[in-house]
């Protein structure tokens, strides 16, 4: 293998095709930018799926690593270790949470919250207390569980049988939801729900949709879990979602920008829910990893100041404006929609369900974007991502907007 050229071809002979990448292949990176193995630059509006937090190498991430490197790696959940119990420390103190459950993933973090969901009703409500409801469209992840609960048919069908008693309703809708709630009563024992739908097209989420949510939950005795696996740490100027939108949930779920590119996944809840899991009812071989752990805190330590979530929402705001400049000039949006620095750009007609196309002719222009739903070009840059760098990036979108689809 030493010496041998690595190839954009070879994903195609050795990987499960899961995926389609792009014709690139990224070999470096340095704040919100990224070079390939020709040495072309990329400014980088994605930070892989809103997970580079504080985009590629930051120092302090760097060095928290390489100092947790030299001292300890890895030890079972037969033993705790100082970095988890850090971050820890600062989930619960900046969150409404009392306790943490670490694992690797979003979607893990979402199967952990949807089992305590099913077990605190199964030890305080009885069998039947089992009925899920989730929002049509929701993203939860891929494990059969959380595509179950996803709102997306296309995630989960021919998989076989799927978990049962999981209800979708048309997100945003308060009627939908409180006939839902009427039809399942106390059975129901959680609801799941996105602040903002990520995956199906950056839509957020009303607030009376939300505190409908947190009224039929808590009047029937079910648990409001929130995913902010794509909303949380920073992303969309608050901390977490919930903390601006000002409805508390009883479970969290956070990943992505947590680990500000380690894997990383955590579920976040109070005493009273935490009391129905006990040693070993649930776990990870992985889950508080040390390495993890003291790179999630140097993240949590950064993105949590007022200075820095401020940043974020001016950086949003320089972002839409230079959208909307684009869009006077090419009317290719037909929509805006956004929560601080997720952004989702309806491309409108000649462009519209050609998000591929434009994910492309980005990228030829140097530029990494990403696709939320059929019709919506998603940008989530670094949240520290450089003023210079907006200008740049935003000059080639329209760039590529117009190159690779002609000026309306
Ligand atoms: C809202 C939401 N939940 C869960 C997930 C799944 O996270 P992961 O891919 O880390 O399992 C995602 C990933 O995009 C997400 O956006």
């Amino acid at each position: 293998m030493a010496g041998e050229k690595i190839t954009r071809d070879m994903f195609d002979q050795l990987m499960v095709p899961c995926y389609a990448p792009a014709p690139f292949i990224p070999v470096r990176g340095e704040g919100s930018r990224v070079w390939d193995q020709h040495n072309k630059m990329y400014i980088d509006f994605a930070a892989g799926v809103a997970v580079s937090a504080l985009g590629h190498c930051h120092p302090a991430l760097v060095e928290a690593l390489t100092r947790q490197a030299k001292s300890l790696w890895h030890v079972s959940n037969w033993l705790t270790n100082e970095p988890a119990l850090i971050l820890a420390k600062q989930l619960t103190e900046s969150t409404f949470a009392d306790r943490v459950f670490f694992c690797n993933s979003g979607a893990e973090a979402n199967e952990a919250a949807l089992k305590l969901a099913r077990r605190y009703a199964h030890n305080h409500g009885g069998h039947e207390k089992v009925e899920i409801i989730s929002a049509v469209n929701a993203f939860h992840g891929r494990t059969l569980f959380t595509v179950s609960a996803g709102g997306q048919p296309k995630y989960s069908s021919g998989f076989g049988p799927k978990p049962a008693n999981i209800t979708h309703v048309p997100f945003n809708d308060t009627i939908a939801l409180q006939e839902c709630f009427e039809r399942f009563g106390d059975k129901i024992c959680a609801m799941i729900l996105e602040p903002v739908q990520g995956e199906s097209g950056i839509f957020p989420a009303t607030e009376e949709f939300l505190h409908l949510a947190r009224h039929l939950t808590s009047w029937h005795k079910a648990a409001l879990i929130f995913d902010e696996v794509q909303t949380g740490v920073g992303r969309t100027g608050a901390l977490y979602a919930y903390q601006s939108a000002g409805v508390t949930p009883d479970i969290m779920t956070t990943a992505k920008g947590l680990g500000g590119g380690i894997p990383i996944g955590a579920m976040l809840t109070t005493h009273e829910f935490a009391s129905a899991f006990g040693a070993g009812v649930h776990g990870s071989t992985y889950g508080g990893n040390p390495l993890v752990c003291a790179v999630a805190s140097q993240v949590m330590e950064i993105v949590n100041t007022p200075d820095f979530l401020k940043g974020v929402k001016a950086r949003g705001e320089k972002l839409i404006a230079g959208l909307n400049r684009i869009n006077e000039r090419l009317s290719c949006f037909s929509e805006i929609r956004s929560a601080g620095l997720l952004i989702g750009c309806e491309l409108d007609g000649a462009w519209r369900e050609r998000v591929p196309d434009a994910i492309a002719a980005a990228g030829k222009e140097g530029l990494l974007v990403l696709a939320a739903g059929p019709q919506t070009l998603r940008l989530a840059p670094p949240l520290n991502i450089p003023d210079e760098d907006i200008a740049e990036g935003l000059a080639r979108l329209e760039k590529a907007l117009l190159k690779g689809f002609g000026k309306k």
